[in-house]
């Protein structure tokens, strides 16, 4: 992968910015990244808040042509193991992942992911890869400060944002080999080798629904597989919390 990297003081989203240079033509590797945003977004329509020149906030473009609509899924897995790979080295703690796409450190959100996908006619011809990772970020907003943490707040040390930028966007080209090679099992085995869930009781909310249950699996489909009282079910779409961490 070559990436070519787009500095910005402000902007609005990195994710809508390069969702326009993928529309003028961009190549895959375009990367924007920006020490503050003014409109950042979150999942389910939400707002991603994040200090000014604190935290790392960046998306990658990329071209998967040879990937199908429904194995999308599959960057955003890659996507959070990277992340999770480049703290490690860099910071020497080992994050936990939360299905579909949150890293945490010590049961709180360190970094969120957004994958934002574009199709002409039925083709995929982009996927906008957003990361939102807090890093150097001391205090939080009341309502997410029970559940949001940064590296900065879990080890008591200051990083250098750019370094953390390259260790993920090394580790996320390696994988990204791995997604091109179509070895889905490796990128979900890796996953799956970092991931608190199993076992644990959670909470799905979807389109309105709660569901309750021991989360029993992630599939190499990226789906859930949660015992519920009334059998085991399956979730592709979903917000979850764990049943007594919820912060
Ligand atoms: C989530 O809801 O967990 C996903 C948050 C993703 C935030 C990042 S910050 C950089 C990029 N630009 C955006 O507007 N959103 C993503």
């Amino acid at each position: 992968m070559n990436y070519e990297i787009y500095r910005f003081d402000k902007i609005d989203s990195t994710n809508s910015h390069l969702l326009k240079l993928a529309d003028e033509g961009f190549p895959e590797g375009s990367v924007v990244v920006a020490d503050e945003q003014t409109g950042g977004r979150g999942r389910f329509g939400r707002k991603w808040e994040s200090e000014p020149l604190s935290n790392l906030l960046f998306s990658v473009l990329l071209r998967p042509v040879f990937l199908e609509r429904d194995e999308v899924f599959v960057l955003t897995f890659s996507a959070a193991v990277a992340v999770a790979e480049a703290i490690e080295d860099v910071a020497k703690v080992r994050p936990e992942l939360k299905w579909p796409n949150d890293v945490l450190l010590g049961s709180r959100k360190v970094c969120g992911i957004l994958l934002e996908s574009v199709f002409s006619s039925d083709d995929l011809s982009s996927v906008v890869l957003g990361v939102g990772l807090n890093v150097n970020q001391r205090h939080f907003p009341a309502e997410i400060s029970a559940r949001a943490t940064s590296l900065s707040v879990y080890t008591g040390k200051k990083f250098d944002r750019d370094e953390i930028l390259s260790a993920i966007l090394g580790k996320f080209a390696s994988i990204y080999e791995t997604v091109r090679a179509r070895d889905f099992y490796s990128v979900m085995k890796k996953w799956r080798d970092r991931s608190n869930m199993f076992g644990r009781k959670i909470r799905l909310r979807l389109a309105d629904k709660v569901y309750e249950g021991i989360c029993d699996e992630i599939t190499d489909d990226g789906a859930i597989v949660v015992q519920t009282s009334t059998g085991f079910k399956t979730f592709t779409a979903g917000e979850i919390s764990i049943i007594g961490e919820e912060g």
